[in-house]
């Protein structure tokens, strides 16, 4: 009887945090406060600061540092750290990504208005892509895809970044990315890229409510995409792999299984396995829009990346956009009756476990790129393999590898669904555990005698990054959060 009692209270307790979700979620659309006229295909942010001064003020700032250390696994050495480097914090990374660009040079995102200067200040070999690699990062990307067409993705990224005036190379992601002028309604702008893979998936763009546009914009860029290369392996395109997807439901499955059926998308060859490889950015909107629990409950990327905020007279969006918990978890309470601590705590919560399982993934995927080694070291001294055993471990290994880059590359620390996070993870360590056994099957078979703990060698691939390894601090390496670090490292 108590036990049912109490059932019905925390039912009701729902009931009414739900009713009080409606209400507190769904805010008038913000009115036009237009005073003064934004002529078409206005680049220049401050010329809309002069209709809407509180939003411009507030974009601005995102040029401003923010206090990593406020985030668990977003922290730098100190507060003063000009970016997180990735590679430090999981040196599995450094093992796997060996061989390109990736492998040297790999940070945590950092505040909007950095992102051209932060694509210019890293190594070199990560411009190599060519101008393609604009497409996310200047405002400039639909018109010069327009006007260059096959040139713009394979001219040398200097060259189509000469393009831009001189004033607006370095200006980041700008109002007209997604806004109409007009009414100051929300527009998607990549065309080329995002309005594209939308109709691929069913979906016309032209039907999406006013909502989902609030997390469409941000899905221009924080999506993940493929660049198909020619013989010469010069960037001849760009576009994301949904083809196999419905709206709401892109998977990692059908993101590998596209990446499979394209040998033109392999952009880079793996050092420790000489595997011609594709790579996973960023896939922020396909994670959260595959069924999480926000997702489900009608949320926005808005919503808790920009938040509701009154400046002066006016309710405005926080053009500031930046991670909820460095914003001191503002956002939450929007929705959320619990207090700052308490949602901070779940946050964290979720990152720990997902960060244990996803270490354990990287460091079983980067056993198996070891075994690879072994075994390729093996054949050129004259072993044999047994073929299939050999084929079926390679099969296993590219599954777990792309899983744990997925997760390892989205950016929320499987916060932004955290189910599916550790789904993904748990079959990338099942991938990754059979690859293992294949392989040293087919090791044994050979007569090859392999030790039982693998040496992953990590120093050296944190080591061999040149200049960038002196950002390597051994006491920054994040143990598994769940303490069974000693058991399998
Ligand atoms: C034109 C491309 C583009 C669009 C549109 C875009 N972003 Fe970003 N975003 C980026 C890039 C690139 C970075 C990394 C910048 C860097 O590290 O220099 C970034 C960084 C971020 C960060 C990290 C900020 C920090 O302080 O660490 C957040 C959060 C974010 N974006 C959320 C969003 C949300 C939410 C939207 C939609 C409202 C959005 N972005 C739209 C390209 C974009
Ligand atoms: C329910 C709230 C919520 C929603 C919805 C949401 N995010 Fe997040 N996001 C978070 C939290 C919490 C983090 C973790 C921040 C941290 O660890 O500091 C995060 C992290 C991020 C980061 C990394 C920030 C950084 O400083 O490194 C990016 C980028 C990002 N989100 C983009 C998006 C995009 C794009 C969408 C929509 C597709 C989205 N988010 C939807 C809450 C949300
Ligand atoms: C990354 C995408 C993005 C960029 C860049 C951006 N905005 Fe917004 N803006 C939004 C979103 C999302 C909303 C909320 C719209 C809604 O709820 O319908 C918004 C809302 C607005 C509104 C309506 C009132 C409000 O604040 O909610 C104004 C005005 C506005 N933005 C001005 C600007 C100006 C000026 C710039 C450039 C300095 C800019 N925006 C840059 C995404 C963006
Ligand atoms: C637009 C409203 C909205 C915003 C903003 C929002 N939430 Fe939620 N959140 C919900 C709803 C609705 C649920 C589902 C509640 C239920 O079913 O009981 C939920 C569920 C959750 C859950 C449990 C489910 C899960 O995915 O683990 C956590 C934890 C959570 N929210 C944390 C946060 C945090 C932290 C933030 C801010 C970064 C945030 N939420 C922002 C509406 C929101």
């Amino acid at each position: 009887m108590a036990f049912n009692m109490h059932k019905i209270t925390v039912s009701g307790c729902l009931v009414l945090i739900a009713a009080m979700c409606f209400v507190a979620c769904s805010p008038p659309e913000p009115k036009s406060r237009q005073t003064v006229s934004i002529p078409d295909g206005t680049v220049d942010p401050a010329v809309w600061g002069k209709a809407y001064p509180e939003e411009y003020e507030l974009w601005k700032k995102t040029a401003e540092p923010v206090d990593t250390r406020r985030s668990k696994y977003k922290t730098g050495m100190d507060s003063g750290a000009i970016s997180v480097d990735k590679l430090s914090q999981f040196p599995y990374m450094a093992l796997l990504f060996n061989g390109w660009g990736f492998g040297v040079e790999y940070n945590e995102p950092r505040g909007h208005a950095n992102m051209v200067r932060d694509q210019l200040e890293i190594d070199a070999s990560r411009l190599k892509s060519g101008g393609v690699c604009l497409s996310c990062k200047t405002p400039y990307a639909p018109a010069l895809q327009k006007e260059m067409g096959e040139a713009y993705y394979s001219g040398p990224f200097m060259e189509v970044l000469e393009k831009i005036p001189q004033e607006h190379r370095e200006l980041g992601v700008a109002c007209i990315d997604c806004h109409d002028n007009k009414d100051m309604g929300l527009k998607l702008s990549r065309n080329f890229t995002l309005v594209e893979a939308m109709r691929k998936l069913g979906k016309d763009p032209a039907t999406l409510t006013r909502q989902e546009m609030r997390s469409a914009v941000c899905a221009q860029c924080h999506v993940t995409y493929n660049i198909p290369k020619n013989a010469e392996n010069k960037s001849i395109g760009l576009y994301f792999p949904w083809q196999n997807s419905q709206f709401g439901n892109i998977t990692i499955e059908d993101i590998i299984l596209r990446i499979r059926q394209d040998e033109s998308v392999k952009e880079w060859k793996q050092a420790v396995t000489g595997f011609k490889m594709a790579f996973i950015r960023h896939p922020e909107y396909e994670f959260w829009t595959n069924g999480s629990t926000h997702f489900k409950a009608g949320a926005s990327c808005a919503d808790c990346h920009m938040p509701y905020t009154v400046a002066g007279v006016h309710k405005i969006s926080d053009h500031r956009v930046m991670s909820p918990v460095q914003a001191g978890m503002k956002s939450c309470k929007q929705c959320h009756a619990e207090d700052a601590d308490w949602l901070r705590e779940r946050v964290f919560s979720i990152q720990d476990r997902v960060v244990s399982i996803m270490i354990r993934a990287g460091y079983q995927t980067a056993t198996v790129a070891k075994l690879f080694e072994i075994t390729h070291k093996a054949q050129s001294e004259g072993k044999t393999m047994d073929q299939p055993l050999y084929d079926k471990a390679k099969e296993f290994y590219e599954e777990a590898f792309y899983r744990s880059l997925f997760i390892g590359a989205e950016n929320s620390v499987g916060f932004h669904n955290p189910t599916e996070a550790l789904r993904i993870l748990g079959d990338a360590l099942a991938f990754g555990t059979r690859a293992e056994a294949y392989l040293r099957q087919a090791l044994a078979k050979a007569g090859v005698d392999v030790p039982l703990k693998v040496d992953l060698e990590i120093m050296k691939y944190v080591d061999q990054r040149g200049e960038k390894k002196i950002q390597f601090d051994p006491k920054l390496e994040f143990k598994d959060p769940m303490g069974l670090q000693e058991k399998f490292f």
